[in-house]
């Protein structure tokens, strides 16, 4: 299958993670992708091993001068951008009584002014270039409603949805769709991050509340990186030139809106 077949990809945060797994299942539909991220050995790595197609740029979404830099980067190995995945962001959780104005900032500059940027920056590109292009931004079921102990991360993804319905409309006129991914509980790193918090704020096993979430999933178990690559693929697809503004649940049925 090469539905991406000369088609030049910037993924943010792709060292690892769900990032990761978009980067290997865009270079085997054909396109070429540059895996950004703060963890410049990790990229490199995971670079080396996709080999032919696969460059590593190291970039900080939190500066703009990083994400220029990576910008120009990848148009000067690629030749130009296509499609941008803004997948980088980190989860953050407290009881409200105890959210300090340091974490809140912390993963609003990630989480939505990373995102923000970043599409800003590629748009210009893309507009400059004249042919289009896709975006795809990386929301969450934690978008869609607040959660007791995760109110930053929460309120962080709401404004990724928001942000894909503005941007959506404004740049759907130089042929540019920007759409988002809302997963559910996808397991890996990010997740045992989660499942650690919980530990500590309700007292439960280490291990106890991944195997609580992924029961509760209506397809019975927690997502895998490789259950969102399909609607990853289609996003950045021809198929998907008349999709604008919206946010697509990847999620087992956890949430249905
Ligand atoms: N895992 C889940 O259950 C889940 C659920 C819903 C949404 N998401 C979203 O999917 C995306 C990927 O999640 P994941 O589970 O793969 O996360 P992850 O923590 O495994 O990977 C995130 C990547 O982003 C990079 N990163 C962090 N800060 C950065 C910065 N300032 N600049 C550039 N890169 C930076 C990290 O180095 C890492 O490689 C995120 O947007 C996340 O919020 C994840």
């Amino acid at each position: 299958m090469t539905r991406l077949e000369g088609k030049i990809a910037l993924i943010t945060g792709a060292a690892r993670g769900i990032g990761l797994a978009f980067a290997e299942a865009y270079i085997s539909e054909g396109a070429r992708v540059a895996l950004a991220d703060i963890d410049i050995a990790g990229a490199r790595k995971q670079a080396e091993r996709l080999g032919k197609g696969a460059l590593a740029v190291e970039m900080d979404v939190t500066q703009q001068a990083s994400i220029d830099a990576a910008v120009d980067a990848t148009v000067a190995q690629f030749g130009q951008i296509d499609i941008l995945i803004n997948n980088a962001a980190i989860f953050t959780a407290a009881p409200i009584a105890e959210i300090t104005r340091a974490d809140y900032a912390r993963c609003f500059e990630i989480n939505v002014a990373g995102t923000l940027f970043t599409m800003q920056a590629v748009a210009k590109h893309m507009i400059a270039r004249g042919q289009g292009g896709k975006i795809i931004n990386m929301a969450s079921q934690a978008g869609r409603r607040g959660e007791a102990l995760v109110a930053v991360y929460c309120a962080s993804k709401a404004a990724i949805i928001s942000l894909t319905q503005s941007a959506g409309q404004n740049l759907i006129q130089h042929g540019i769709n920007v759409n988002a991914i809302a997963p559910g509980v996808v397991d890996g790193a990010h997740w045992d991050g989660v499942d650690a918090f919980f530990a500590k704020y309700e007292g439960k096993a280490p291990g106890q509340k991944k195997r609580e979430v992924g029961a509760a999933v209506p397809f019975g178990r927690m997502g895998r990186a490789e259950d969102l690559t399909g609607m990853a693929i289609f996003l950045a697809s021809k198929e998907a030139d008349y999709i604008v503004a919206q946010t697509y649940n990847v999620d087992g049925g956890q949430w249905m809106s």
